[in-house]
């Protein structure tokens, strides 16, 4: 319950996705969270006032001009009354609209007129969200501080494929949780015992994706969501926080340093360059191999029908480098090990294998659900033994191994 006694202001705008919006407010409302929604002209074309009345069970506000509104809450009010203003799906329009500062209905004079931190979660075809007018407009909201969730990449409602569905409503929550929960935010670390100030933390976070080609790359489905929480979590402790992150799609957690990276060999580079540090968390699902030679071109189909066979080439180690023996050596390194079967022995294998002083294992066999999901169900193995922690949110987890990390420091 990250988010009791929170309350967000959610602005559903136009566009086919906006159905989700629903499940988001289901999911905040289970949370603790309250929440005053706006719907736009265009989002009442997909989902109606009373469906979002029934489930966040408060009154809906669509129009600028009511009187009744303003008698009872005027926008001004309304912009300045929530912790964070929630634009879920953001439509490209409105997007322009932001980035322009057009008011010119109750969405957009609310965004204009709030004093509160925004997150927009995009969602619209592929080639409005690759278009530049869209990425100018994303850019200049980035700038003023706009934090933003997703899009996501995949299979369309307009039957093309890409960068531009609307993230997950789970992954909107871990947003929202990891810029105003209880558990990480920015104000909870002001209230938070700073048990880790003075330390220096590097967390590693996110898939990494190897070139094939100019256009093509192989990855992995990691969403990001544990390491960005750990992150977040040891922020809210007091630490210094370096997260270096492959290509993901949530938002940075509040008070941590993000170094953005494509490869394992950037990975390792950018940790290489965060040193010297207190603590190492090591949460990226780093790809095991890389193409050997990437196509200097985008590679195409000849007609022999053959497909080219691609040499792979293994990527280098990122914990056991920096877990290695040696005078920059954090002192607490903490590995994460994925295993499908026989978790706990191969686990402990790697902790010695990598000279890492502590590995937090979890089953990812489909069954479980925890691969990009929101909970987690993790073993924390030590030099002394291994502890079972029951299922949890990602969050919850985090939260859970800074505490352990700041009492390894004490
Ligand atoms: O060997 P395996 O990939 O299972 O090890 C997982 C642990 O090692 C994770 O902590 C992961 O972040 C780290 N790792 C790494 N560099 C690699 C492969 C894994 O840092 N190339």
């Amino acid at each position: 319950m990250a988010l009791m006694g929170k309350r967000i202001l959610l602005i559903v705008s136009g566009g086919i996705a906006a159905f989700k919006a629903l499940e988001l407010v289901r999911l905040l409302r289970k949370d603790g969270c309250a929440v005053s929604c706006v719907l736009t002209a265009g989002g009442a074309h997909f989902v109606t006032p009373l469906s979002l009345q029934a489930l966040s069970e408060e009154r809906v506000y669509t129009d600028l001009f009511s009187l009744t509104d303003e008698s009872e809450m005027g926008h001004i009010q309304l912009s300045r009354s929530a912790d964070l203003v929630v634009v879920a799906p953001a439509s490209a329009d409105l997007l322009a609209k932001m980035a322009a500062g057009i008011a010119d209905d109750l969405a957009s004079t609310l965004l204009l007129a709030t004093d509160k931190p925004v997150l927009a979660a995009p969602a619209m075809n592929v080639r409005m969200w690759l278009h530049a007018a869209t990425q100018a407009n994303m850019a200049t909201l980035a700038a003023r501080g706009v934090h933003v969730v997703g899009p996501d990449e995949g299979a369309m409602a307009c039957n093309e494929y890409g960068p531009g569905r609307l993230a997950e409503p789970p992954a909107i929550l871990d947003a929202i949780k990891s810029l105003i929960g209880t558990a990480s935010s920015a104000s909870a670390s002001a209230s938070a015992p700073q048990l880790l100030a003075g330390r220096h933390a590097l967390v590693t976070s996110g898939p990494t994706h190897e070139p094939i080609d100019p256009v093509r790359y192989i990855a992995n489905r990691s969403s990001g969501r544990q390491g960005h929480a750990i992150a977040g979590a040891l922020a809210a402790l007091g630490a210094r926080v370096t997260l270096v992150s492959g290509p993901v799609s949530i938002a940075d957690p509040p008070g941590v340093s993000v170094r953005p990276v494509e490869t394992a060999a950037d990975m390792l580079s950018a940790c290489e360059a965060a040193l010297p540090a207190d603590i190492a968390v090591f949460a990226a699902a780093v790809a095991d191999w890389r193409v050997a030679k990437p196509a200097a071109l985008k590679m195409k189909k000849t007609a022999t029908g053959k497909p080219p066979a691609l040499s792979l080439t293994e990527n280098p180690d990122i914990l056991a480098s920096i877990a290695a023996a040696g005078p920059r050596r954090p002192k607490l390194v903490v590995g994460f090990a994925a295993e499908t079967h026989e978790l706990a022995a191969h686990a402990e294998e790697k902790r010695r294998r990598k000279n890492a002083d502590w590995i937090v294992a979890n089953d990812v066999s489909p069954a479980t659900g925890i691969m990009g999901g929101a909970d987690n169900e993790v073993h924390l193995i030590t030099a002394d033994g291994i502890e079972h922690w029951p299922r949890l949110s990602k969050q919850e987890v985090a939260a859970r191994l800074a505490q352990r990390i700041a009492a390894a420091f004490a």
